[in-house]
């Protein structure tokens, strides 16, 4: 243990100082979709976001992705700018909608991020194929995107973020167009992955289940401006399986974050 581990001033992996976002900032078509958003997440933790819609979550992981800067405030990633931390390498990105080459077929779309890496076309293929498997779509891998459903689509996109291998990984309600049985197969693969990989995930969704079986922290924002109103902590053994919906404590774990969000909107804020 270091001098500061030991003082317990290690600063956390992914860190948000005070950030805001103001997207056409100036303009008369100004929103602020954040405000004073502080928080912290360790290495390897498993955080979910949780939110109306219009909160700012998907503005919050395009910050932390390095895709927009906050015009207050401060991020960063391992230590270093989100911009840098995705030019080396250590972020993956699940997008809310599957964002595809439509000219490239399945494979080259999941090995597309490891071309740009320069990993050789039989390596990349054989990464691809087993990520393509993980996601259930074998016998798809020659086909093209707009040959695919919605839900298919976000599994290559899924697929495509796993084989880059990132240590960190941000997801945007990557299972939300997905259908029960087959986001509760992808859910806990995703689990299995985390762990075995010690992947530092955010994970937006709008199930407070979903929430609870995977994460060890849940963050839950309130209306715009988004602010972070509240940060639960999810203390239920691991492995999480699906049998322990059913739980006592699971139960009690979804009603909190319920509360949490019925007394932000009857906020109004
Ligand atoms: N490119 C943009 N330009 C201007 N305003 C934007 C832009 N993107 C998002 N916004 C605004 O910022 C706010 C937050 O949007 P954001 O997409 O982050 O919400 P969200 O919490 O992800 O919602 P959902 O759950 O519906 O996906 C919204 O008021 C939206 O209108
Ligand atoms: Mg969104």
């Amino acid at each position: 243990m270091t001098d500061s581990q030991a003082a317990g001033t290690v600063p956390p992996f992914v860190s948000f100082e005070d950030v805001g976002l103001t997207y056409a900032a100036g303009t008369s078509s100004a929103v602020e979709a954040l405000r004073n958003i502080s928080f912290g997440v360790g290495q390897h933790r498993f955080v979910s976001i949780l939110g109306p819609s219009g909160c700012g979550k998907s503005t919050l992981l395009r910050l932390l992705a390095g895709f927009l800067r906050p015009t207050a405030g401060r991020i960063s990633v391992g230590g270093v700018d989100p911009e840098v931390a995705r030019s080396t390498g250590m972020l993956g990105v699940v997008f809310q909608s599957p964002v595809l080459l439509p000219w490239l077929r399945v494979i080259d779309n999941v090995a597309f991020l490891l071309e740009l890496k320069g990993v050789a076309r039989t390596e990349r293929e054989a990464i691809a194929m087993q990520f393509i498997d993980l996601v259930g779509l074998r016998g798809f891998e020659r086909h093209m995107p707009y040959q695919l459903s919605g839900g298919m689509q976000q599994r290559v996109s899924i697929a495509r973020a796993l084989a880059f291998g990132p240590s960190v990984l941000l997801m945007d309600e990557p299972f939300g167009a997905l259908d029960a049985l087959t986001r509760d197969r992808m859910a806990l693969e995703l689990l299995d992955i985390w762990k075995r990989d010690q992947k530092t995930v955010l994970f937006v969704t709008h199930s407070v289940q979903e929430a609870v079986l995977l994460s060890d922290e849940v963050l839950v924002m309130s209306p715009r401006p988004g602010r972070i109103s509240v940060v639960r902590p999810v203390a239920l053994g691991r492995p999480r399986s699906k049998a322990q919906r059913h739980e006592r404590e699971f139960v009690e774990h979804c009603k909190r974050l319920f509360d949490d969000l019925d007394a932000d909107a009857a906020l109004g804020v």
